[in-house]
């Protein structure tokens, strides 16, 4: 394969994975690792969940969440190099990780014109830059064009271990069902995606194994960052 100088080019590093796989701290260390930018996709559906609790929406109503999307305004704030969502101009990161949005995050990510109006803001976001995104659907449906794409996993008493060592109680498996049965963009691993376990790895091993893959792929990029 022809190596190619990504500077001014779309790059796009697709990571998927359940609930407390270690995605986002892996995502955020390759992004610092390659000098690309970071963005959580899972922080815009938290934000567009947190926005229907605030205006009393029904969570479980797929034609009121709709509607509620639609007459609301999404964007992608930097704070330095944080990309973070703002719905209708406020900030909402104080409350991504209530218990109260954990728990509705699911449904209300599952309503299609959610899905429709994140992906778009998240492909306009990326366009002509270097980016790591981390989600659900990144691969599989956000930009299943990218060669470079990731399926973090762990088994699921792993990975429910670690949301109780943060001091959650929630549970994750109800969310990761949702996820994954969905009819739009469920969560799946993308053809084409190398699958890995981070029940063994920390995450400077899972870094080393994504960087080894993409470089085998033929991604240049600045190696003397660390
Ligand atoms: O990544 P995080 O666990 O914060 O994501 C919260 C929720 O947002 C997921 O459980 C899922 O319902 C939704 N999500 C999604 N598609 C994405 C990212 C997150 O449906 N690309």
């Amino acid at each position: 394969m022809n190596k190619a100088d990504t500077s001014s080019f779309t790059v796009v590093i697709a990571i998927d994975g359940p609930a407390a796989s270690g995605k986002s701290t892996v995502a955020r260390a390759l992004a610092a690792r390659l000098g690309y930018r970071f963005l959580n996709s899972g922080d815009l559906y938290r934000a567009i969940t947190w926005n229907c609790l605030s205006q009393d929406v029904d969570c479980r109503n797929v034609g009121a969440v709709a509607s509620a999307v639609g007459n609301s305004h999404v964007e992608i704030g930097c704070d330095g190099t944080d990309y973070y969502p703002v719905v209708d101009g406020a900030d909402p990161r104080a409350h991504l990780r209530e218990q109260v949005v954990n728990a509705n995050v699911s449904p209300v990510s599952a309503v299609p014109a959610v899905r429709y109006i994140l992906s778009a803001a998240i492909r306009v976001h990326a366009q002509g830059r270097q980016t790591v995104v981390e989600g659900r659907d990144i691969g599989s449906a956000v930009f299943p064009e990218t060669p470079y794409k990731f399926y973090i996993d762990a088994p699921a008493q792993v990975r429910q271990r670690r949301r109780r060592d943060q001091g959650q109680t929630e549970e994750i498996a109800k969310r990761d069902f949702i996820d994954s049965t969905r009819s739009t963009d469920p969560l799946t691993i993308a053809p084409g995606a190398t699958v890995i376990d981070t029940s063994t790895l920390d995450v400077e091993g899972v870094v080393a194994a994504m960087v080894e893959k993409i470089c085998a792929q033929g991604l240049v990029f600045d190696r003397t960052r660390r």
